[in-house]
C-alpha cells in the first residue's frame, strides 16, 4: 500500500527547504508516495491564462520516480489558491475548466496515477460551498471529473475533503453526489479524507463508520492529509512524554481502524500532510504552536512514527 507524505512549500520544500538534503534523505527512506502540498494547485502551476510553469511541480515528479515512489495529484479543483486571473475570468468558464484539467492531467498520466479532481465542495453541513466554480459552472463537479476521464482513460480520480470521517450529513453529500455520476457514467474512483484530525475528534466509531459507508457505496478510501492536533486548546507548551504518547496511541488506531475497516482493494492509501511537526501548516493555521506530525523539529522520528509503524 502507498504511505506518503504531501510536500512541497518553500520552507518545507524538497527543493527549498534549509533542511533540503536531510528532509530528501527522510522522505525517501520512509515513504513510497509522495502529494504536492502546494506546487500542483492551480495558483502555482497556472499562473497565467496562457503561461503554465512547471518547474517545481517537475522537480517533485522526477525526485519520486527516481525513488520509486508513487505520485498522487493534488489537486486539479479548489475554491482556495487559484491564480488572479482565474478569479476574475471573464471568459468561457466551462472551457477554461476543461483546459486546465486536460493540460495538467495529460502532461503528468505517465506519472500520475491518482488525482484529487476537486477538493473541499461542500459545507459540513452537506450543502454545496458558495464558491467561483459554483457560480459560473453550475455542474463543474460532474463536468470536472468528466475531463479528468477523458485526458487519461486509465487514471483514479478522488474527490478530497475534510471532515467527512466526523459529519454524517457532510459524507452523505459527497456520497449522493458520487452516486449522481455513477448514474451518468462519469468514473470516479474514490473519496479522499483529508484528516486533518485532533486528539480527541472524530471517535474511533465516528471513523469507522464513515469508512464503512464509502466502501458499501462501491468506492476506495484514502486517507489524504494526516495530522493530529495535540494542542486543541493552544496551552500546551512542548509534547511531553505524556502528550506523545497518546499521540502514538491515536496514530496507531486511526491506521489500524483503516487496515480493519476497509478491504485492500478499497484501499487507496494512506498520506501524512507534511513530514517534520517544524514545517506543518498546522501552527500557523490554528496560530499556536502543535506538533500534528511523525516527525519532531529536527527530522528525528517520534512516538507517533512508532504508532504508525507498528499499525501497518
Ligand atoms: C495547505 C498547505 O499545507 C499550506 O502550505 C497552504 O498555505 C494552504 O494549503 N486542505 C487541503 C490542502 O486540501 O491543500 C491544504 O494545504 C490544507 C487543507
Amino acid at each position: 500500500m502507498a504511505v506518503g507524505v504531501g510536500q512541497f512549500e518553500s520552507q518545507s520544500s524538497l527543493r527549498y527547504s534549509p533542511q533540503a538534503t536531510a528532509l530528501q534523505q527522510t522522505v525517501a527512506r520512509e515513504f513510497n508516495l509522495l502529494v504536492a502540498e502546494n506546487v500542483m494547485k492551480p495558483q502555482y502551476l497556472h499562473p497565467e491564462e496562457n503561461r503554465y510553469f512547471w518547474e517545481d511541480a517537475d522537480y517533485l515528479v522526477s525526485f519520486a520516480k527516481r525513488h520509486g515512489m508513487a505520485i498522487h495529484g493534488h489537486t486539479l479543483v479548489w475554491h482556495q489558491a487559484l491564480p488572479a486571473w482565474m478569479q476574475h475570468y471573464s471568459g468561457n468558464w466551462d472551457g477554461m475548466l476543461k483546459e486546465h484539467i486536460s493540460t495538467v492531467v495529460s502532461r503528468y498520466s505517465a506519472d500520475i496515477a491518482s488525482w484529487d479532481v476537486v477538493n473541499e465542495a461542500f459545507l459540513d453541513d452537506g450543502t454545496p460551498r458558495d464558491s467561483v466554480w459554483q457560480q459560473h459552472v453550475p455542474d463543474y463537479i460532474a463536468k470536472a471529473f468528466y475531463y479528468a476521464n477523458q485526458s487519461d482513460p486509465d487514471g483514479e480520480w478522488y474527490y478530497n475533503d475534510y471532515n467527512l470521517e466526523g459529519m454524517p450529513k457532510k459524507l452523505d453529500a459527497v456520497l449522493a453526489m458520487a452516486n449522481g455520476l455513477r448514474q451518468r457514467q462519469i468514473g470516479m474512483t474514490g473519496i479522499g479524507f483529508q484528516m486533518h484530525i485532533d486528539r480527541y475528534w472524530p471517535s474511533l466509531e465516528s471513523i469507522r463508520t464513515a469508512f464503512e459507508k464509502t466502501v458499501a457505496a462501491g468506492l476506495k478510501v484514502r486517507i489524504s492529509e494526516l495530522d493530529i492536533r495535540m494542542n486543541v486548546n493552544g496551552d500546551e507548551a512542548q509534547l511531553s512524554a505524556q502528550l506523545a504518547a497518546i499521540q502514538q496511541q491515536r496514530y496507531h488506531d486511526i491506521i489500524t481502524t483503516y487496515l480493519q475497516t476497509v478491504p485492500a482493494e478499497y484501499r487507496g492509501g494512506i498520506s501524512f500532510w507534511g513530514v517534520s511537526d517544524k514545517y506543518s501548516w498546522v501552527p500557523a493555521y490554528y496560530q499556536h504552536a502543535d506538533w500534528p506530525l511523525l516527525f519532531d523539529d529536527h527530522l528525528q522520528r517520534k512516538a507517533a512514527w512508532h504508532g504508525v509503524y507498528e499499525a501497518l
